[in-house]
């Protein structure tokens, strides 16, 4: 048995050497905690160079680690045999199938390779719990326990935390940001900073990347204690500072997030980031309380809009389509998709807009945005006044 498994550490080991790995899985798990399942194992570039990164898969929940490839070996070998009883270890020469029987009877399998080639890093990084539930900052947060679990109530925060970081990580992928060294990211309307902190622990800790982020409130007492927390954990290049966003002397930002800032401090927020020039502006909007009064409902929606529920949602639609038309015409290729499944939050919308160089027909946009505002009587919305 012992040797088999030893084969199966030694493929590995040989695999993460001459750069074959793909990822590996140990399962069958007769170890002592009733709720852990398996241990999935990838490879992902940090700040320190490569590191394989730990995904323990329990029932409800899952945490991760990042190790140097010594000590993630080192684990291998203790659990393997003695908590799991299976592994499957791919790499780009063959897939290996380990199996450990209850009477010390093992079998080593070698199959031809279901991968070709060792994926990107980036895109492990998508699929991957992006944040470390060990991280001080989400315990002091009350996201976690001091255990590292994720506290019952926090679930869709946490969720939530993982999706964004995700989002941004992409986006920041395929910007023209992707090659820069140094960062410089705003968060407008930070609240307690849970995402504030969340970004600025990925770009700086598991990229690698210099950046500054400064989250702004009007809430002193969360501003206070986000500095607390930052100082906490060293995160020496975060800072929360008092103000409100339409007044903030915003002078050199890559990256704008404006993240359920109330109804018009979104517009303020956007209109923030284009003019600063950002290059990646991020705003889920939440409140939209500025067009639903101005709405004169067209006859022919006269029977739908009548419902509170439908005129709020039209509004939302409204504001949120303008605001997007609005960025395209000031010079930004805009998405608008679901953030996170209304399931977790019903705040879910999210605006993206990418500063790009090409020309634009600002007259067309001008005149769509002023058609739509007629046909429902909309008089006045916050960030085009601010554009013009
Ligand atoms: C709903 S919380 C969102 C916090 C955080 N961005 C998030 O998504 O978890 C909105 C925050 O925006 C802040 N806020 C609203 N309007 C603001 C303004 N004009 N200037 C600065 N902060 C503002 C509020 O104080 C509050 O903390």
């Amino acid at each position: 048995m012992i040797e088999n498994i030893e084969k199966f550490i030694a493929e590995f080991a040989r695999s993460l050497h001459k750069e074959t790995f793909v990822k590996m899985t140990l399962g069958n798990y007769r170890g002592n905690d009733a709720h852990l399942q398996k241990l999935l194992v990838r490879l992902v570039e940090t700040r320190k160079g490569k590191r394989l990164f730990f995904l323990y898969r329990y029932d409800t929940r899952d945490t991760a680690k990042n190790f140097d490839f010594t000590k993630g070996l080192k684990i291998i070998r203790q659990v393997l045999g003695n908590d799991f009883f299976s592994g499957h270890l791919f790499t780009t020469e063959n897939d290996f199938q380990l199996d450990v029987g209850k009477k010390g009877k093992s079998r080593l399998n070698a199959a031809k390779p279901t991968f070709k080639a060792t994926p990107t890093l980036e895109h492990n990084r998508e699929k991957q719990i992006q944040v470390s539930p060990n991280s001080f900052y989400l315990k002091a947060l009350g996201i976690t326990t001091d255990g590292g679990e994720i506290r019952a109530k926090q679930q869709d925060k946490w969720k939530q935390i993982n999706k964004f970081v995700e989002i941004l990580g992409s986006l920041f992928d395929k910007s023209a940001l992707a090659d820069k060294k140094q960062l410089r990211i705003v968060d407008m309307g930070s609240g307690k900073g849970y995402l504030t902190f969340a970004t600025y622990d990925y770009f700086k800790n598991t990229r690698g990347i210099d950046v500054k982020v400064i989250g702004v409130d009007t809430k002193d007492q969360l501003v206070g204690l986000g500095n607390d927390i930052a100082e906490a954990s060293e995160f020496n290049d975060l800072q929360f500072v008092h103000g409100y966003i339409g007044d903030y002397d915003l002078q050199d930002v890559d990256i704008l997030i404006a993240l359920h800032a109330c109804n018009t401090a979104t517009d303020d927020a956007i209109f923030q980031g284009i003019k600063a020039e950002a290059d990646l502006i991020v705003a889920a909007p939440c409140c939209h309380q500025e067009i639903r009064p101005q709405i004169k409902s067209p006859e022919m929606f006269r029977g739908i809009l009548r419902h509170g529920v439908m005129l709020e949602r039209e509004a939302e639609t409204l504001t949120d389509g303008i605001r997007s038309l609005l960025l395209e015409k000031s010079g930004y290729l805009t998405k608008l998709f679901e953030f996170v499944s209304t399931e977790h939050t019903p705040k879910n919308n999210m605006i993206v807009g990418t500063r790009h160089k090409k020309k634009v027909d600002t007259d067309v946009l001008t005149s769509q945005i002023q058609a739509i505002k007629e046909f429902y009587g909309i008089k006045e919305q916050r960030l085009e006044n601010l554009l013009t």
